[in-house]
């Protein structure tokens, strides 16, 4: 891990750089939002500060950003020597499914590495250290709330060695899922519906309890506007010990179906991380929902709200077991949109890292617009209903 100039260490840029390490924050998010790996962009600028090739990561076993910059600069006839590579994430050092970046821009001859973010992930660090020792200039980390905001899930992967959760609620206004009949078609609007298949497509699993897939038979699939599948599938997990029967939507076209036979919320993120899994989107329900908010175990919470009431009926959450204010389960809001009718809340647990519980204080945050760093995917048009429920439609 580099440990080089921090604050202020992005004005210290040349103005061709920091537009270059904009670019390549831009490039690193064309890379799939799932799979095990983190998303990554480079930028290869001349002397002069011009863009000469660029390339970031498109998944696991596919090129390294810096490596796919180094290949479009030869595909180009451009000799990379030389060159400043403006990199979003420190060059790894190790040789997994691909080679080391360290020594493939060593073996190119740049002359200048600028890097986002420092390699937290202990077998693939130290980069910046091999190309310094062999002479290359480097400077990084540069910016690390940019680079941590765009790899936040590894990131979860690599530090807490567990997928990264978002907790899915979409409710009336008064926080209900369902009428008292079980009735629940539609609470929250086709542009809210939409959007949560966005959601879909870019987590890597889908998790429900048993409850919910016995009940409501969903299919877990992400959709496209037009209803077909998209070409990402994530994994269709069900937490839960009792059987599904075989006729059930989850056997059917989609992602691999897992199912986990516990109701320890960490055993089922072990069994993901083992996969690989990275972000895990957990849908429901109740009971679901609330053991994972007890286990600590949910970074996001995406609350979709519509101008309903109900006055009855179940609530996204089931029992936290809490019976005084003052030990409520705090958020902090970090983002609100506008769906159709409906309002999207982006929360995380009040402290990073964990939901905790807190003493009573003033009340929570008012919502505020985005903060820019923050990419929320577009809105997508509406799925087919389904028989139940507003999350899991079929
Ligand atoms: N509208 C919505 O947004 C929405 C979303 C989701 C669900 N729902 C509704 O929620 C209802 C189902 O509620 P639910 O709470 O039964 O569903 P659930 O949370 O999906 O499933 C609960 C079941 O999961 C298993 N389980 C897994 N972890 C557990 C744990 N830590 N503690 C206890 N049990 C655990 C248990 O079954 P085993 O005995 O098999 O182990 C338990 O009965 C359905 O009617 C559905 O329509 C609504």
């Amino acid at each position: 891990m580099a440990h080089e100039p921090r604050d202020g260490a992005l004005l210290a840029l040349a103005p061709a750089e920091r537009t270059a390490l904009d670019r390549a924050f831009e490039l690193a998010r064309l890379g799939p939002a799932h799979g095990p790996n983190p998303r990554v962009g480079c930028v290869l600028l001349a002397d002069d500060g011009t863009e000469l090739a660029s390339g970031f990561h498109r998944g696991a076993g596919t090129a390294h950003a810096e490596a796919a910059a180094l290949d479009n600069a030869r595909a180009h006839g451009i000799d990379p020597r030389g060159t400043t590579a403006v990199v979003t994430l420190e060059p790894c050092n190790h040789a997994g499914r691909t080679g080391p970046c360290s020594e493939a821009l060593l073996a190119a001859g740049v002359r200048r590495v600028v890097f986002a973010l420092a390699d937290p992930n202990a077998p693939a660090s130290g980069g910046a250290a091999r190309l310094r020792a062999a002479g290359v200039d480097v400077v990084g980390p540069v910016d690390e709330a940019r680079g941590r905001q765009l790899v936040r899930t590894w990131l979860t992967a690599v530090e807490q060695h567990r997928p990264f959760v978002t907790l899915k609620t979409a409710t009336t206004l008064d926080g209900r899922v369902a009428a008292a009949d079980g009735s629940s078609r539609w609470i929250t609007s086709p542009e809210s519906r939409a959007h949560a298949h966005t959601v879909r497509a870019q987590v890597d699993a889908i998790v429900v309890g048993t409850g919910t897939a016995l009940t409501d038979d969903p299919s877990l699939t992400a959709r496209a506007p037009d209803g077909t599948l998209h070409t990402h599938q994530p994994l269709r997990v069900v937490v839960g010990h009792r059987d599904l029967p075989a006729g059930a939507a989850l056997h059917g076209p989609g992602g691999e179906l897992v199912q986990v036979r516990t109701h320890d919320p960490a055993e089922v993120l072990a069994t993901l991380d083992a996969r690989e899994v990275r972000h895990v989107l957990v849908e429901g329900g109740p009971t679901l929902a609330a053991a994972f908010v007890r286990a600590g175990l949910v970074d996001e919470l995406h609350a979709y709200l519509a101008p309903v009431l109900l006055g009855a009926g179940p609530s996204a959450i089931g029992d936290l077991a809490i019976t005084s204010i003052d030990h409520a389960v705090r958020w902090e809001t970090l983002e609100t949109h506008r769906l159709g009718p409906d309002v999207l809340l982006v929360a995380a647990p009040a402290k990073p890292g964990t939901t905790k519980t807190v003493p009573p204080g003033p009340a929570p945050p008012a919502p505020t617009p985005a903060p820019p760093a923050r990419a929320t995917p577009p809105p997508e048009a509406p799925r087919p209903p389904a028989a139940h429920a507003e999350t899991h439609e079929s």
